[in-house]
Parts: C-alpha cells; structure tokens; sequence
C-alpha cells in the first residue's frame, strides 16, 4: 500500500497530491491517526481452533461481508479517469460499503448505475444553498443508497497550508454546481453552512427518509446528542487530520463514544486505518465497522478500479488472518482483552 502512495506522488500534479495526502496546520493529527493505532499492541490468545473464520458484520441491521467501507473522499477524476465509478465499483467487487462525496466529480445515478444492487451510502454536506443539499438527498433515494451520511465536522475548512502554498485549484466539474470555473479548495469548503445545528440535522435527516448517520463526532456528549437527534450511527472522525489540527485521533476517542451510546447506535471510526490489523483493533475496541480514505485513493491514482480493488483485497486479506492468529475466528467477537496499550 505504500508502495501505492509513493507511486501516486509521482503521478500526480503535486499540488493535487498534497491537497489528497495533506492534513491541516502542522499535520500533528494527520501523524497521529496512523500512530494512534500503533500505540495498541494486540494479545493473541491461542489454540481457539481458527479453521472456520467470519469477518462479517452488522451495520444498519444489514449483514456485512467485512468491516471494510470505502470514505467518502472529494474530487476524484483529480486521481484517475475512472473517478468515482472506479472506486465504487472496487468496493462492490470486494463486498465493501461504498459512501459517495458531496463532492462527487461523478453523477450519482450513474455511480449508482455502476455498483448495481451494491452497499453505497451517500456522504451529505450542508452547504448555505440548501436547494443543492435538497438536491443531493434527492439523488441519494434515487439511486437507491441505503443511508445518508452527514459531516459534521466542516462548518469551516481547516487551515490546509500545503493547499495555501501550492495554490491548488479543483479544475473538474463537481456534481453538485457550487461555481463557475476552477475554485480552490477554501473557496469551496467557504459554501458550508457554518450556522448548522442539531436542530438543521435531524430535520433534514427526516426529510429524507433515509437512516442518518453523523461522520466528524470526536465526544461522548455529542454521541448522546446524535443519538437524541435521531441518528442510527455514528462516525467517529476527524475527517484524516484535515480539520482541526491537535485534535485527538479516532482510536483515542472511539471508548468513550462507544460507552456513551451503549449500542444505541452503530459506531464507525475512521482514521489512518492502513493494515487489517488496525481494523480489528477498532473492532476490540467496540466499533461496528471502519472507513479507509487515502489508500483507496491511492490504489485508483495508480491502477484506476484494479487498484482500488487490490487496496481493499489485501485489507480484507490481512483482517482474516489477523482473525486466525489472534484466535479470535468471528470478527463480531472482538472484544477489548485482545489489545492493550504499548507502554
Ligand atoms: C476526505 N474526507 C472527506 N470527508 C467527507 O465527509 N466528505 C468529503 O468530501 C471528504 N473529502 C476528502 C477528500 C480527501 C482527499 C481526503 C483524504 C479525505 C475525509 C474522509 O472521508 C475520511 O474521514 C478520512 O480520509 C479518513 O482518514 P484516512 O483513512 O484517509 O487516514
Ligand atoms: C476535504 C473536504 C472536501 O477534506 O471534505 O478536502
């Protein structure tokens, strides 16, 4: 997978690969989020008899084959030609949950018209033009995906300095009709409606008619409020250290969340995921499933839908044999007495 990344910066324009690979201010968070992982070391138990293994999980009340959901990730015909129908039809072929950005360079019907009868979710930004949000819920009962995930961590972009340096300017169209002509990222991410509540929230959660889950939750007490507010899961996120930067990593905050919605809701983190293993720690430490971001963007910059596919294949690959030598042979089993902390 490295391999991959190192191959995509040399592929692309550089100011596009940093606008992809770059966090905010001095990147503290987007280090820790691949660090914070490593801070646990796993405890193996032995002879469990692993002959028979199951990587399955539940999410929504809809039996998953892995934890595995590609993120939503913006501007993706930047990367490769096959955009967004390369990587949603990498996670249909891998049995992975795909979530579509607001930010799609792609139609959402023909994403759609792509993946089939596949598991997608379509990621939902409220922007002060609701017409254009209204327009993306449309789209997503449309095209037949299954829940609407709203970001809630982008009242505001963050402060992106490598994006600052380079000058970097989204050049493809966008779906979702924000302006005329190329933009930089902080112009765009200036279209959010940085006035959004709760209240906004659940009211267009329920206008939609879809199930809503909330991404960019980082505290126990806005768990319970996504709870209040109707939601049926939880992304746990600091949107890959783009945000805020110092602010604490998905692993570090998945506990505390977990415990506070007590299986109330579904709990999804994400944040330099890189390795099956990493996954099957978010599992033992009590998430439902977990979003991968940048290897799946780098898999497609190099290869298109083939290397998107081979990212996801070796991560369902190394989550059943993390399974094998953890003994712990059903993923759903995971539990906290398989991992500590490295001291
Ligand atoms: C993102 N992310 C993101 N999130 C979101 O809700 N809507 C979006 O449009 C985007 N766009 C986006 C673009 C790029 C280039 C990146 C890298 C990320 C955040 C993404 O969904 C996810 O939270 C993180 O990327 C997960 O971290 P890793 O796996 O990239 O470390
Ligand atoms: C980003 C947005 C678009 O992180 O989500 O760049």
């Amino acid at each position: 997978m490295h391999d991959f990344e190192a191959r995509a910066a040399e592929l692309l324009d550089a100011g596009l690969f940093d606008y992809f690979a770059g966090g905010a201010g001095d990147e503290m968070t987007l280090r820790d989020n691949v660090a914070s992982w490593q801070r646990l070391a796993l405890a193996p138990r032995v002879l469990a008899g692993v002959a028979e293994r199951d990587s399955s999980v539940t999410v929504l009340g809809r039996r998953r084959a892995h934890p595995f959901f590609v993120a939503p990730m913006a501007y993706q015909r930047g990367a490769h030609v096959e955009a967004e129908i390369g990587s949603a039809r990498a996670a249909a072929a891998t049995g992975s949950t795909y979530v579509l950005s607001s930010q799609t360079t792609t139609d959402p019907a023909e994403v759609a018209a792509a993946m089939g009868d596949a598991d997608r979710w379509l990621q939902l930004y409220v922007f002060s033009d609701r017409a254009v949000t209204h327009d993306l819920v449309q789209a997503a009962r449309d095209g037949g995906y299954e829940a609407l995930l709203i970001t809630v961590d982008f009242p505001v972009g963050g402060r992106r300095e490598r994006d600052e340096r380079s000058g970097y300017v989204v050049e493809h169209p966008t779906y979702v009709q924000l302006s005329r002509g190329p933009t930089t990222p902080a112009e765009r991410h200036a279209m959010h409606d940085p006035s959004l509540t709760w209240d906004d929230v659940a009211a267009i959660g329920e206008a939609s008619g879809l199930p809503v889950v909330l991404k960019g939750i980082l505290r126990p007490d806005d768990a319970e409020r996504a709870v209040d507010a109707g939601a049926a899961g939880i992304v746990v996120s600091n949107h890959g250290g783009r945000q805020l930067d110092t602010v604490l990593s998905g692993m570090d905050a998945l506990g505390p969340v977990v415990d506070a919605v007590a299986g109330r809701v579904d709990v999804l983190v994400d944040g330099g995921i890189r390795r099956g293993w990493d996954a099957a720690k978010a599992l033992a430490l009590g998430a439902d499933a977990v979003l991968v971001g940048r290897p799946v963007l780098w898999g497609l910059a190099c290869e298109g839908e083939p290397g998107a596919r081979a990212v996801l294949q070796q991560l369902v690959g190394e989550l059943d044999n993390t399974l094998a030598l953890l003994g712990c042979p059903r993923a759903a089993d995971l539990d906290t007495s398989f991992v500590t902390r490295r001291s």
